[in-house]
């Protein structure tokens, strides 16, 4: 099917939903000793060493996931770029598990610890690196050699000439590989490709920023071009998002020629296919530059008139860099039954919710914050719906709804303990209508990345969070009538981490 054929969209969305999408086996099993090896490995390709210096520069967290420098013409170098690729996907911790040995935990979070996304770079001469097309292993802090040459014109190219995309210096590409995650999550894998690159890019646009990198998310890509620069597998690893880093303010040299490359490696030791993941994406795919060009346009949304506005509570500075906040970050695997604070609360929604510079909206985030409040202090109990343009929240209901938000996060103990559940919602269908099949992509993404700055924020006021899974269309029944019509794109749980943990 082609992008302008929705009905595919909504066949995957509604397919996977939990608890009895018909793309779901209920009877499927998991056993972590089965977790495919989470890296992708190049056998014959010669590798680059890249430095790391993880000392903060001077940063804090919440100034970074909160400023953008679009406007300034600082350009990445080695140095900056191995701490761009560390901050956004490095091995931060290490943790031994008893019957499963140690495993390599991420500067991001991501479902089922299983580390399905790739990120790849593509850059000109820039200090300290030839131009050429590389893909990080995280493992090793090295980068794998794919190509020698000035390739980022093809890149360009395949955005139609994006004008940021068409300056940059260095362009990373983030990519998904299907088999690595859907092992555990069936079908539901191609939701995850979003949101575990929407937290990745969290990070990365916080670490630019705070070496005062311009840098944009580009969604709209010819699909075949980038396997091709990359030398992909299609039906096993897909391209999700290019991000442009630096701008120079020059044209690009053309593209050498684009041999066949010759590379042996694994992106999956486990293989079996899920043919609605390749429906899904290949029905979201832009195939020529001409569908990526009439594709790209800013979307508005109408919503509701708010009553009941409670505005937000003060700002809370911390100086907490960075850095050591994506090092500390972990999934809160406990959270105590504690309150936490409205100015919290407000500083979190303050800080993460500000416009991305991305080439699907120009407005705020496409999606929109329904909360539920178990233990704020300073703020009554019950759901409410985050006003951005107002900077306040409307309450919804009152009530101590608990039971509910651990029922909507798929019946866990943390949605239920937490202080707070945030779910992000939109309406689809006029996603879909604007965008086609592609829009569910960008909901999913521009979801994930404000949701990935909560994970930054809560950890930068000492808070814990985790992402969650949750029961679709009870999300919708618990917020409605004002959520009618509108689905769940991401949920984050934000509460006090159980001093045990
Ligand atoms: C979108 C998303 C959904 C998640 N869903 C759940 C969940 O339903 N239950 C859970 O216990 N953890 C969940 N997690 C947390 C992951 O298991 C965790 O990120 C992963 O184990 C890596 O650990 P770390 O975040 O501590 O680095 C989720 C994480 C993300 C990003």
């Amino acid at each position: 099917m082609q992008n302008h054929e929705i009905e595919a969209a909504w066949h995957y969305h509604n397919g996977t939903k939990h608890p009895n999408g018909m793309l779901l086996n209920r009877f499927h099993v998991y056993h972590p000793s089965h977790r495919p090896t989470p890296y992708k490995i190049y056998k014959n390709v010669s590798q680059i060493d890249i430095p790391l210096d993880k000392t903060p520069i001077g940063i804090s967290a919440l100034d970074a996931i909160s400023t953008e420098y679009i406007d300034s013409n600082i350009t990445p170098d080695l140095d900056a770029l191995g701490r761009i690729l560390y901050f956004s996907s490095g091995i931060t911790k290490k943790i031994k598990f008893q019957g499963l040995g140690e495993m390599d935990f991420r500067a991001a979070s991501c479902t089922g610890a299983l580390y399905h996304i790739e990120i790849y770079l593509v850059c000109s001469d820039i200090a300290g690196l030839d131009a050429g097309v590389y893909h990080f292993d995280p493992k090793h802090m090295k980068l794998d050699t794919i190509r020698l040459g000035d390739f980022r014109k093809c890149v360009s190219h395949s955005t139609t000439e994006e004008s940021f995309t068409s300056q940059a210096p260095a362009i990373l590409i983030f990519t998904d590989v299907f088999a690595r995650n859907s092992i555990k999550y069936q079908s539901r894998e191609y939701r995850h490709a979003f949101w575990d690159s929407g937290t990745i890019l969290a990070n990365t646009l916080a670490i630019t920023s705070a070496h005062k990198i311009p840098s944009k998310i580009i969604t709209g890509f010819v699909d075949s071009q980038m396997c091709q620069l990359l030398g992909l597998d299609i039906s096993k690893e897909a391209p999700i998002a290019i991000v442009p880093l630096g701008q120079t303010g020059q044209n690009m040299p053309i593209c050498p020629p684009m041999e066949e490359i010759n590379i042996d490696a694994v992106s999956s030791d486990y293989e079996i296919e899920y043919p609605e993941i390749n429906a899904m994406h290949e029905s979201s795919c832009l195939l020529t530059e001409t569908e990526v060009k009439s594709w790209r346009h800013q979307i508005t949304l109408e919503r509701k008139q708010p009553t009941r506005l409670i505005p937000l509570g003060k700002n809370i500075t911390v100086q907490e860099s960075l850095e050591n906040t994506i090092i500390r970050r972990g999934s809160t695997r406990k959270f105590s039954l504690e309150s936490i604070t409205f100015d919290q609360l407000s500083t979190i929604l303050n800080h993460t919710t500000s416009k991305i510079n991305t080439d699907f909206t120009s407005a705020e985030s496409l999606s929109d914050i329904y909360i539920i409040v178990n233990a704020v202090d300073g703020l009554e109990s019950g759901s409410y719906y985050f006003v951005k343009e107002k900077n306040s929240l409307e309450q919804l209901r009152k009530g101590n709804f608990r039971h509910a938000s651990g029922n909507l996060g798929l019946d866990q103990d943390l949605p239920y303990d937490a202080s707070v559940t945030i779910f992000f919602m939109v309406n689809l269908d006029k996603i879909l209508e604007q965008f086609g099949n592609r829009g569910y992509r960008v909901a999913q993404l521009d979801a994930a990345i404000t949701g990935g700055k909560m994970y930054l924020a809560s950890y930068a006021l000492g808070l814990g969070a985790t992402g969650l899974t949750f029961y679709d269309d009870l999300v919708t029944n618990f917020f409605s009538p004002h959520a009618e019509n509108k689905e769940t794109m991401f949920l984050i749980a934000i509460g006090k981490k159980e001093k045990s943990t």
